[in-house]
């Protein structure tokens, strides 16, 4: 290894300890709690002129110099699935959001705002930078990429929203980061499953270099709060209107999103989680929904985790005052091993579900995102 990689290593990890990342952060409740009033919004175009960049310009050559690569050279499709046209436009909704999340973390480290200070010109500050400036790069050209087979197949490409943060320091910044990548990791399994299903096979092998490239980033985003880069042996499942719903519930600027019309995939109501900080040691978890319904006989609290069967649960302790509804669940944390992401949902549904997708088809309210360990 050489000295410089080490000391790079050793200046992220002195500051994992520094910051304190290794304590567990609940950033499911500050995103829950967030008010979308207080901040300024990240809009774009960005100083290079994304999104409006033309592939084989200058602009957009700079954008793959910087993401350390190109965008496939080989043609691309020319007719897609009406199902796969959807896929397509929910990813390139998803990438732009992360665009626009690491390029405010890249601009609130350069200009040192306060809470994102991470020490003067130190070999780990300069690692995390650059880092994060190839991952802007590479995420404007999963965005491109996906506009590109979306305009190539004759379909309607998506444009950006306005969106703030629920982070205001670097450690929520990066907690907040390794959530996202881990919903993204979900959803994307279940894009290379529907691509296959709708007869767009050739395209699984691009979304599957697209999965190991979100997994290298969060190995880093782990690794710099000082946990086991790989999570989990089996990543947990999503679904796509999973990480939609998250985006609308708790980023996106409401109003601000020129694209959303195009898009099909179902939006849920917001599911709020009230425990906090949840560890192994949380026996129930407390969960709230706003909702003008006078019972819950029918409504279950499911959680996703790994590639393993949802667990379904019934409410308890469920009180109903004025639209809003509170209630718990067991988290049996020992049981199930729920490291990593664990997906919560309400739905309509007493199940039993096979899987994410099927929990999604059902599902009310949501998504809650616990992270442990
Ligand atoms: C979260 O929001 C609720 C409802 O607005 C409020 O009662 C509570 O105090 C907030 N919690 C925090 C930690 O800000
Ligand atoms: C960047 O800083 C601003 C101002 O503190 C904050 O509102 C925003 O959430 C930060 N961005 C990220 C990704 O943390
Ligand atoms: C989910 O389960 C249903 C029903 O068994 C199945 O048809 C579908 O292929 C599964 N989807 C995924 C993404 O595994
Ligand atoms: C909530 O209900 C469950 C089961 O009905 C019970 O085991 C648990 O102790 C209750 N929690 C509280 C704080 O009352």
């Amino acid at each position: 290894m050489s000295s410089f990689i080490r000391s790079a290593l050793s200046g992220v990890f002195a500051l994992a300890v520094i910051t304190g990342h290794a304590s567990a952060a609940p950033m499911q409740s500050s995103a829950a709690n967030m008010t979308k009033t207080d901040q300024v919004p990240f809009k774009f175009p960005l100083d290079n002129g994304f999104p409006n960049i033309k592939l084989g310009s200058d602009a957009f050559k700079q954008i793959q110099w910087e993401a350390h690569g190109t965008l496939p050279n080989t043609p691309l499709p020319t007719t897609i699935s009406d199902g796969t046209a959807g896929i397509l436009q929910v990813i390139a909704f998803g990438e732009i959001f992360e665009v626009a999340l690491f390029q405010s973390l890249v601009n609130n480290i350069t200009n040192n705002v306060p809470g994102y200070a991470i020490g003067e010109s130190t070999a780990g500050r300069n690692m995390i930078l650059e880092t994060l400036k190839a991952v802007v790069a590479q995420e404007e050209l999963h965005y491109i990429g996906a506009n590109a087979i979306l305009a190539s197949a004759g379909r309607a490409t998506i444009e950006p929203c306005s969106y703030v943060f629920p982070s205001t320091n670097f450690d929520d910044a990066i907690t907040f980061a390794s959530t996202v990548g881990d919903l993204v990791l979900g959803i994307l399994q279940e894009v290379a499953h529907d691509f296959a299903a709708n007869g767009d096979g050739e395209l699984v092998p691009l979304i599957t270099s697209v999965i190991g490239q979100e997994g290298e980033q969060n190995g880093f985003y782990r690794f710099s709060r000082g946990r086991v880069p790989s999570s989990l042996p089996f990543l947990t499942a999503g679904s796509g209107s999973f990480g939609l719903s998250s985006i609308l519930q708790n980023i996106a600027v409401p109003g601000s999103c020129p694209s959303l019309g195009l898009i099909k995939a179902p939006v849920f109501e917001p599911l709020t989680i009230l425990s906090t900080p949840i560890s192994e040691c949380t026996s129930e978890v407390w969960f709230s929904i706003k909702s003008k319904l006078t019972k819950t006989d029918d409504l279950r609290l499911v959680y996703i985790n790994q590639q393993n069967a949802p667990v379904v649960n019934t409410l308890n302790n469920v009180t109903i005052n004025d639209g809003t509804i509170t209630f718990s669940a067991p988290f049996e944390f020992y049981k199930f091993t729920l490291n990593g992401l664990t997906i919560a949902a309400v739905t309509k549904s007493a199940g039993p579900f096979t899987n994410a997708t099927e929990v999604a088809a059902h599902t009310s309210f949501g998504p809650g995102l616990i992270e442990i360990n």
